[in-house]
C-alpha cells in the first residue's frame, strides 16, 4: 500500500483542512509531516467550525488514527490547549518521539528577531517555528521523546540557554529557572506521554497491513524553505518531498499527490506576491473570502490566480491532480484575471524558477459569473465558471479532480471526465 498526500500549492491557507477532513473517511491514518502551530486548518461541518493547528484534520472522522510525524515541531502548551476541545482522544492520536519541541523561549526569540529585522521582518506567526527548527538543524534541539526524563532534559536546556545568555540578553529573552522549567516539563510528560511513540514504525506496519494513510501538508509550496520565496518562507520543507523526511516513509511509498489551490491567491506576512491586487478587486476578494488568518487573525494579502506559480508548484510536488478551492469567492466579479507570465526587467518570463521580487504579472481576462456558492455538481456550474476551470487545468497541465464551492464539507464537486 502507498500513502496519499495533500499539499498546498500557494502560500498556505488554500483549504487543506477542508479536503483532508472530507477525504479522511476513506483513510485509516491521517498524518502531519512538517510545520507546527503556525498552521491553521479549518473544518466546517453543518455550519460548525473547527480550527486545528497541530492535530491532523482527520480528527473528526471516527475511524482515522491521527499522527503527528517526526518532521513537525510541537509546542506542548499549544497542543494541550488544542486537545481540550475533544472529549476523548486516547487511541486516536499518536505523536512521534522524534518530533522537536517548541518551548516558550523559542516563541520569545522568534518575536524578538522579527522586531530586530524591522522593515525587513518576515512576518512570521511568532510561534517559535524558526528558532525550534534552527535548534534541530544545529543539533542542539530537543525531541519530544526526551520528556520521558524531565530531570535530564531540564538540565540540558538550562545549561544550553545559559551558554547563550549574552545573545538571549541582547534579544531581551529571559531564561527560565531549572525548577520552573522542570515543573513545566513534568506537566507535559504527565499529559502527553501516552501519545508518544515511534510513529515511523506505526506507519510502516500500517502500509504493510494494507491500511490507507493520508499525509497532510501544512503551509504551502511557495513557503518552502528551499523552493519558496526565500527568505520570506517558513522553516520546513512544505513540498511533497518533505513528507518522506517528516514521516520516515520512503519516496516509493508515496502514492497519489493532490495539490490544493485557491481559485485566486493569498499570502499572509511579507515577501514577493506578483499578482497581489492593491485595488478594490483585492479588497473584494478579501471580503468575500473572509481572508483573515486562522492562526494570527491577520488580514491576508489577496490577488489573482498565478498560473506561472501554479505550474511551478505542480512540478515541484509531482501533483497527480489538483483541487480548486473557494471558487465561490469569485461570484459576482465581472472580469476575472489569470496571470499567465511575468514581466521581469522588460522581458517575458514564463517560469517561477529564479527571483520573482520584480515580477509584474501579464494577465489574461475571463468573463465572470454569478452563482457558484454551494454548487455540488459540475453540470450546475455557470458556463463561464466551467471555462475558467478548464483553462486553469490547461495552464497547470494537471487534472482538476475537485472543486470547492463553500467552507462546508458537503459543498464540493468531485470530477470524473467532464467535458
Ligand atoms: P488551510 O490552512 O489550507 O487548511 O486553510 P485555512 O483553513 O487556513 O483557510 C481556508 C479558509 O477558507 C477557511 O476559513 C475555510 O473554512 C474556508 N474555505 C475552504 N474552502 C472554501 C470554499 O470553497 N469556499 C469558501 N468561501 N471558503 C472556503
Ligand atoms: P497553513 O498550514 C499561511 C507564513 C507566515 C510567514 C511565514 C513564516 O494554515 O496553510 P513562520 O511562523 O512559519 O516562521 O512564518 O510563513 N505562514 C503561513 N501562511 N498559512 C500557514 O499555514 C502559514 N504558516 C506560516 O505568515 O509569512
Ligand atoms: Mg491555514
Amino acid at each position: 500500500m502507498k500513502a496519499d498526500l495533500i499539499v498546498g500549492l500557494q502560500w498556505g491557507d488554500e483549504g487543506k483542512g477542508k479536503i483532508v477532513d472530507l477525504l479522511a473517511k476513506s483513510y485509516d491514518y491521517v498524518t502531519r509531516y512538517q510545520g507546527g502551530h503556525n498552521a491553521g486548518h479549518t473544518i466546517v461541518v453543518d455550519g460548525k467550525k473547527l480550527a486545528l493547528h497541530l492535530v491532523p484534520s482527520g480528527i473528526l472522522n471516527p475511524k482515522a488514527i491521527n499522527i503527528i510525524g517526526n518532521g513537525v515541531v510541537i509546542s506542548p502548551e499549544a497542543l494541550l490547549k488544542e486537545l481540550k476541545q475533544f472529549d476523548s482522544i486516547d487511541g486516536k492520536l499518536f505523536i512521534s518521539n522524534k518530533a522537536h519541541l517548541i518551548l516558550s523561549y523559542h516563541a520569545a526569540i522568534d518575536q524578538a528577531k522579527e522586531k530586530q529585522r524591522g522593515e525587513n521582518a518576515i512576518g512570521t506567526t511568532g510561534r517559535g517555528i524558526g528558532p525550534s527548527y534552527s535548534d534541530k538543524i544545529s543539533r542542539s534541539g530537543h525531541r519530544i521523546g526526551e520528556l520521558l526524563d524531565t530531570q535530564t532534559l531540564a538540565k540540558k536546556i538550562t545549561e544550553q540557554l545559559n551558554e547563550n545568555k549574552a545573545y538571549l540578553d541582547s534579544l531581551g529573552v529571559a531564561i527560565p529557572s531549572f525548577d520552573s522549567l522542570k515543573e513545566e516539563l513534568e506537566l507535559y510528560k504527565k499529559e502527553l506521554s501516552k501519545f508518544i511513540i515511534d510513529t515511523t514504525d506505526v506507519l510502516w506496519k500500517a502500509l504493510d497491513s494494507q491500511k490507507r494513510v493520508l499525509l497532510e501538508g501544512a503551509q504551502g509550496t511557495l513557503l518552502d524553505i528551499d523552493h519558496g520565496t526565500y527568505p520570506y518562507v517558513t522553516s520546513s520543507n512544505t513540498i511533497a518531498a518533505g513528507a518522506c523526511s517528516g514521516t520516515g516513509l520512503n519516496p516509493k511509498e508515496i502514492g497519489k499527490i493532490t495539490g490544493i489551490i485557491k481559485a485566486y491567491c493569498t499570502r499572509v506576512g511579507n515577501g514577493p506576491f506578483p499578482t497581489e491586487d492593491f485595488g478594490s478587486d483585492g479588497d473584494l476578494i478579501a471580503k468575500n473570502g473572509h481572508e483573515f488568518g486562522t492562526t494570527t487573525g491577520r488580514k491576508r494579502r489577496c490577488g489573482w490566480f498565478d498560473a506561472v506559480a501554479a505550474k511551478y508548484a505542480c512540478r515541484l510536488n509531482g501533483c497527480d491532480d489538483v483541487a480548486i478551492m473557494k471558487l465561490d469567492v469569485l461570484d459576482g466579479f465581472k472580469t476575472i484575471k489569470v496571470c499567465v507570465a511575468y514581466e521581469i526587467d522588460g522581458k517575458r518570463v514564463d517560469t517561477m524558477i529564479g527571483d520573482v521580487t520584480k515580477a509584474k504579472p501579464i494577465y489574461e481576462e475571463f468573463a465572470g459569473w454569478d452563482k457558484v456558492k454551494g454548487v455540488k455538481e459540475w453540470k450546475d456550474l455557470p458556463e463561464n465558471a466551467k471555462k475558467y476551470i478548464k483553462h486553469l487545468e490547461k495552464l497547470m497541465g494537471v487534472k482538476v479532480s475537485l472543486i470547492s464551492t463553500s467552507p462546508d464539507r458537503n459543498d464540493t464537486i468531485f470530477l470524473g471526465n467532464e467535458e
